[in-house]
């Protein structure tokens, strides 16, 4: 009853147009950091700006992806001339690749064609358990801050299986996440050839297509770029949101997180603050038999990494470093071979940048995990988090024979 009437509302909402934030005219610049100066003074500007980071530049050298609003442009254009930043171009008007990820004419049914709505996974996800019975347990987490179901689907032909865990859309504006990652979970009831078949049938799959429900509801309906949860927990009601692969127990706070409310890494007022990441931590834990799980997966985008732990520092690696680096280049090469997709695997802290709190670090450290990623999809920057939707489906080709290659190297390596 409340959720027709909540439904009708969100529609009404919608279709009026109410407090969809809208992104006209805003760019996305891709700016090389080379020196500290350069660092802090991009720091110095985010908020006179309104710059928003939708990557973040964490070792000189590197750079950002940031966006900004039309009436700023000329002036952060003229800073980055100034300062001999070395930038370019990425994208010309953020709100015309927003447009194209919503197609008028929707399709509610899973073809992978278009990018869907939580309602609409949920539905997908009921008629893939009734249909196969057999292989398909639903599960429930248990509920959002806001009060919607977190729910995953356990696939097992038989007992017996190593496991994997998923979880996909911890990031609410990551969508070609949990669009790939149902896609990957038809593959498996429906396996279209013969490697795909074998990790169906020897291996089960714990899958959550959408973590962080309420920062995907509030991506789709009313700003396409959160990313954070929906939790207020600053005083001042002025930023919403813990950054939910911030919020584990391990290391919280020690690196690459923030504990200003503002940031789109803030971490939380403490570790497992949100319901969303406390809620998982106790299903793994009480659920899911003791060691059963071999790899832990954290989907996100962009970038094209398959990232291992340490993320907080890059002086030292885990004792199963090279056990995850054998895996995560099974994961690459699978993909480069049949797609020609590149993606760079390595640690990190090492890799990309430095970070603690996370969802693999987690897994790895406290859980004993000894296979966890961070595995970032599609693309290499170029529209970053507004792929069309005609991507969803060769990204969730590639990212499945990428599974079927991780598999084949952890038999290899014996870790599953
Ligand atoms: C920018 O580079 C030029 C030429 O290399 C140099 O003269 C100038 O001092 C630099 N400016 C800044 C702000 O670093
Ligand atoms: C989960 O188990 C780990 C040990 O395996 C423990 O440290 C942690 O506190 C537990 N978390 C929850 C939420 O039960
Ligand atoms: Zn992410």
């Amino acid at each position: 009853m409340w959720s027709r009437i909540l439904l009708v509302l969100a529609f009404l909402g919608l279709s009026l147009g109410l407090d969809q934030v809208r992104y006209d005219n805003y760019k996305v610049y891709n700016v090389r950091i080379d020196d500290l100066e350069q660092f802090q003074l991009l720091r110095s500007q985010e908020k006179s700006l309104k710059l928003s980071s939708w990557r973040e530049a964490r070792h000189l050298g590197e750079s950002s992806d940031l966006m900004l609003p039309p009436e700023y442009q000329e002036t952060f254009e003229t800073l980055l001339i100034n300062h001999n930043f070395s930038y370019s171009l990425k994208i010309d008007n953020v709100q015309y690749h927003i447009d194209a990820q919503r197609p008028k004419q929707r399709i509610t049914s899973m073809e992978w064609t278009q990018f869907h709505t939580l309602d609409e996974i949920y539905t997908w996800l009921d008629l893939i358990e009734s249909r196969y019975p057999d292989i398909v347990t639903p599960f429930t987490i248990g509920n959002s801050h806001e009060g919607r179901p977190i729910r995953g689907v356990k696939i097992s032909y038989k007992e017996g299986n190593p496991a994997v865990f998923i979880e996909s859309n911890i990031h609410a504006r990551e969508w070609i996440t949990s669009s790939t990652i149902t896609y990957f979970i038809d593959e498996l009831l429906v396996p279209r050839n013969p490697g795909v078949r074998d990790i169906a049938q020897n291996v089960d799959w714990y899958i959550i297509p959408v973590l962080n429900t309420d920062g995907f509801v509030y991506s789709h309906e009313v700003e396409r770029l959160w990313r954070k949860s929906r939790l207020n927990s600053d005083p001042t009601g002025e930023c919403v949101g813990t950054d939910l692969n911030r919020n584990f127990d391990f290391l919280w706070m020690l690196t690459g997180a923030s504990s200003d409310f503002c940031d789109e890494t803030y971490a939380g007022p403490s570790a497992e603050s949100d319901v969303e990441i406390s809620q998982l931590t106790a299903y793994i834990n009480n659920s899911i038999p003791e060691g059963s799980i071999k790899i832990y997966i954290s989907l996100h985008s962009y970038g094209q990494y398959v990232l291992s732990p340490w993320g907080h520092t890059a002086a030292e690696f885990p004792e199963h470093y090279p056990q995850m680096m054998h895996v995560a280049k099974g994961f690459s090469d699978a993909l480069l071979r049949r797609y020609g997709t590149v993606f760079t695997y390595g640690s990190s802290a090492t890799t990309l940048y430095e970070v603690s709190g996370s969802g693999k670090e987690w897994a790895y450290a406290v859980k004993g995990i000894k296979i966890p990623y961070t595995i970032e999809l599609r693309d290499k920057g170029r529209l970053g988090f507004v792929l069309p939707p005609e991507d969803i489906i060769p990204v969730a080709r590639e990212v499945t024979e990428g599974f079927v290659g991780m598999i084949n190297a952890a038999r290899e390596m014996d870790v599953l």
